[in-house]
């Protein structure tokens, strides 16, 4: 079922260097609602749960180790085909390659720390908001 909805993530390097603000009003700005909005910190164990899909992949552990690093802002947002345009307004993922004016181009570290996370299907966006709100904490 198509929702119309993405999962975000404003990752611990951008939190550390202080676009939380930024990144939300380039968010808002692009048209996209926020319907759910939280400040927390990931346990390395919930990291590791979050990615289990790229658990065979060689960067899992230092994914895990980064996304566990720090303070993180999770999102869900809303838009007409919202995973499409949400991952055209963050880049690509490495942001050496990331487009100029998106997200990562303008804020990211590295391919590693790469200051947003945005689902890449439907199916997981539901999977992906589901991880971080109940019910009672999304409009
Ligand atoms: S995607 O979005 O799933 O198509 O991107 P993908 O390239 O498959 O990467 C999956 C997630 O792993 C992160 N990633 C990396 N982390 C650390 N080091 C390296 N080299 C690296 N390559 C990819 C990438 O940012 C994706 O995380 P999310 O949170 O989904 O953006």
């Amino acid at each position: 079922m198509k929702t119309n909805r993405t999962f975000t993530m404003i990752k611990p390097d951008a939190v550390a260097d202080g676009h939380i603000g930024a990144i939300l009003d380039i968010i808002t700005k692009n048209g996209f609602k926020i319907v759910a909005l939280k400040y927390t910190k990931l346990s390395a164990e919930k990291a590791g749960q979050f990615y289990e899909v790229h658990k065979e992949r060689p960067f899992y552990a230092g994914l895990v180790e980064f996304m566990s690093s720090g303070p993180i802002v999770a999102a869900i947002l809303e838009k007409d085909n919202a995973i499409t345009e949400f991952r055209t307004l963050i880049g690509a993922t490495n942001p050496a390659d990331a487009a100029e004016g998106t997200i990562r181009n303008l804020y990211a570290r590295s391919i590693g720390e790469n200051a947003v996370h945005g689902s890449d299907s439907d199916e997981n966006a539901d999977i992906e908001g589901n991880f971080f709100f109940s019910a009672f904490e999304r409009f």
